[in-house]
């Protein structure tokens, strides 16, 4: 745990070490201006680069964000072309994280993905990957049970027995392996379900749900979850 103060706040928080966000209610965001749902997206994306700024700002040393899960493809075709367009535009832009310290890490299953999307993620990795600011993981092709699945089918490849199967080991073959499990997840939209994102690592995590829709969402909604979370009483299991 990190102590920080904010300049224009005057209580000390407990900022955690690692913040998921679920970024929900793009769609609904659009209809309600009757939009097509891509503007939800871009909107969406959008807010996403705020939010990591403002992560980084405040010394975050994690934010896992959910852009893409396995079970997205299911979507219209140009649905799912928006959304990745989207993701071309800012690995493209490496920027983003390059010259603001920030650590970009790409979690899920990225072999589906396009092969310019997956060399533009490799290269951005690799620019970025002596930052020394804030870990920023994206989920691409993401799942939770997919992920323990692969962690599973990896232990058995590498021929472990059985009393080598430990939570540690699997731990270790997760897509967050050698991070802290995140210990704040956020979800706006109204929606009250983890979607099979980060299931393994947020067995302690504390929860935060939020009417506002994902492109509303600003640093002073977050300043608002964080101040909630400082005042949880984490116990993990003991008195
Ligand atoms: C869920 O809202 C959102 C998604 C499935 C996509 C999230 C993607 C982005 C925010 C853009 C990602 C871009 C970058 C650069 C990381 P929804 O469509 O399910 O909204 P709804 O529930 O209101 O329909």
């Amino acid at each position: 745990m990190l102590w920080f103060k904010k300049k224009e706040s005057t209580a000390p928080r407990v900022l955690p070490d690692h913040i998921a966000i679920i970024m929900d209610g793009n769609g609904r965001w659009a209809k309600k201006r009757s939009l097509p749902r891509s503007a939800g997206h871009a909107a969406g994306a959008n807010t996403f680069k705020t939010i990591a700024r403002y992560c980084n700002k405040i010394g975050l040393p994690y934010l896992t964000v959910y852009a893409f899960s396995t079970e997205n493809w299911k979507r219209p075709p140009e649905e799912v072309e928006g959304i990745m367009n989207l993701l071309r535009d800012y690995l493209k832009d490496a920027e983003n994280f390059k010259d603001e310290n920030i650590k970009v890490h790409f979690i899920g299953d990225l072999s589906p993905l396009a092969e310019d999307i997956q060399a533009l993620i490799k290269k951005d990795e690799e620019a970025s990957k002596d930052a020394t600011g804030l870990t920023l993981n994206i989920a691409l092709n993401y799942g939770g049970r997919d992920e323990i699945v692969h962690a599973v089918r990896r232990m058995i490849s590498e021929g472990l027995s059985p009393e080598e199967v430990t939570e540690q080991a699997i731990s270790d073959r997760l897509y967050t392996a050698g991070m802290p499990d995140p210990d704040f997840i956020i979800r706006p939209s109204g929606e009250y379900r983890l979607s099979n994102y980060l299931i393994w690592q947020s067995a302690y995590a504390e929860y935060w749900f939020s009417d506002v829709l994902w492109p509303d969402f600003t640093p002073r909604h977050l300043d608002q979850a964080i101040e909630e979370y400082s005042h949880r009483n984490r116990r993990f299991g003991g008195v």
